[in-house]
C-alpha cells in the first residue's frame, strides 16, 4: 500500500485563501469589477511577498460581496479539496469579509457556506466545520465583532474560532478579550503564531489567548525549552510548509523545520493554507514530504490521526471520519 491510497484531514485553510484564480475572474467578471492587476500571464494570481500577498487577497476577496458568492466559493473550494483526497477540512472564515462584522449578515453568509458544505458532503463526501477567524491587521475593534458573530453562530458548523492577518501589528493580549468571549460561548481556538513572528511570539500567543492549536508555529523550532512546553501542553501545530516556502518564512523544503518539531514530540499537522496562491495542493504537500522527509504511509497516517484527534468537531464525527480513513 502506498500512501497515494489513503484519504487525508486538513485542519488550516482559509476559505477565501483556496478560491481557484478562474472562479475569482469569473466572478470579478460578471459584476465588473477590473482585479485584472491580480492575475499573472498565466492566469494565476500574482504575489511576492506577504506583505503584497495579503494585498492581493483582500482585493479578491472583494468581488465577493453576497452569500450566493460564497455558497458557490464553498462548493468550488471543497470540490477541489475532495479531489486531492481530503475527506474532513475545517476552513478560516471571516465575518470581516463575510457582511462586515453585521451579525444578521453574517448568519445569512454562514448559512449559505452551510449550506453548500452540506452539498459537497453528499455529492463527494467531505466534511467541512468553520473557524471564525479575525483578522489581526484590522485590530482589536474588528476581532471584538468577529468574536460576537462566532458566539451568535456556535454550533455544529462553526466550531472554532481564530485569528489570521499580519502577525506583526499589535500584540497577541491586545485580542484577550475576543479569545475569553469565544472560549466562554463554548468555541475551540486556535491562533497564528510563530509563522513570521519568533519564538517569543508563540510564547506569548499561548500565555495570552490560550488556544489549544496554533496556526504554523515554526518559529518554536528554534526554541527547544519551549518546544518541550508545547509537546508537554499537547498543543497542536498546524503546520503549511508550501506555504511557508513559497512566502520565504523558510528557505526551502529542505531546511523546513517540520522534522524537527516531530523529533521533539511536538504534535504537528501538515494543511495548505491558501493553496492556489502558493501552488500547491493536499496532495503535493504530501509528495513533498514523501520526496523531502521520505514520509511514507506510516507517518503519514500518523499525522492523519493527530490532525482527527486535534479537530474541532464533536466525537460522532471523528469516529465517522475514522472510518473513512481505515477504510481506503
Ligand atoms: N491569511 C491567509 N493566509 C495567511 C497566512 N499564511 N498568514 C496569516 N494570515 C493569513
Ligand atoms: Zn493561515
Amino acid at each position: 500500500m502506498s500512501w497515494k491510497d489513503l484519504s487525508k484531514v486538513e485542519l488550516h485553510l482559509h476559505l477565501e485563501g483556496a478560491a481557484p484564480p478562474s472562479f475569482i475572474r469569473g466572478m470579478a467578471a460578471e459584476k465588473s469589477i477590473d482585479i485584472s492587476g491580480i492575475f499573472d500571464e498565466r492566469g494565476g494570481y500574482r504575489t511576492g511577498s506577504f506583505e503584497h500577498f495579503l494585498k492581493v487577497y483582500e482585493a479578491a476577496c472583494s468581488v465577493l460581496t453576497s452569500p450566493e458568492d460564497y455558497r458557490r466559493l464553498t462548493l468550488a473550494v471543497l470540490e477541489e479539496s475532495a479531489a486531492n483526497g481530503v475527506v474532513y477540512s475545517e476552513a478560516f472564515v471571516s465575518p470581516d469579509f463575510c457582511g462586515g462584522g453585521d451579525v444578521e449578515s453574517w448568519r445569512d453568509h454562514i448559512a449559505a457556506i452551510e449550506d453548500a458544505a452540506c452539498e459537497a458532503e453528499a455529492r463527494a463526501g467531505i466534511t467541512l466545520r468553520t473557524i471564525v477567524t479575525c483578522i489581526r491587521h484590522f485590530g482589536p475593534d474588528k476581532a471584538k465583532r468577529a468574536a460576537l458573530c462566532a458566539a451568535e453562530t456556535m454550533g455544529g458548523f462553526v466550531t472554532g474560532f481564530g485569528m489570521a492577518g499580519a502577525e506583526t501589528v499589535g500584540a497577541p493580549k491586545d485580542y484577550a478579550w475576543s479569545f475569553d468571549l469565544a472560549r466562554e460561548a463554548g468555541l475551540r481556538l486556535t491562533c497564528h503564531a510563530g509563522e513570521w513572528g519568533g519564538p517569543g511570539m508563540v510564547a506569548d500567543t499561548l500565555r495570552d489567548l490560550r488556544p489549544e492549536r496554533i496556526g504554523h508555529g515554526i518559529a518554536a523550532a528554534r526554541d527547544p525549552a519551549l518546544m518541550e512546553r508545547i509537546a508537554e501542553a499537547g498543543v497542536v501545530l498546524e503546520v503549511c510548509p508550501g506555504s511557508n516556502v513559497y512566502l520565504g518564512a523558510v528557505p526551502s523544503w529542505q531546511k523546513h523545520p517540520i522534522e524537527t518539531l516531530r523529533a521533539r514530540e511536538v504534535k504537528v499537522t501538515v494543511s495548505t493554507d491558501d493553496p492556489p496562491f502558493f501552488g500547491t495542493t493536499m496532495t503535493r504537500e504530501w509528495e513533498m514530504l514523501d520526496k523531502t522527509f521520505g514520509w511514507n504511509e506510516g507517518d503519514l497516517t500518523e499525522l492523519n490521526m493527530v490532525a482527527l484527534s486535534a479537530a474541532f468537531c464533536d466525537e460522532a464525527t471523528k469516529d465517522r471520519i475514522r472510518k473513512t480513513l481505515e477504510a481506503a
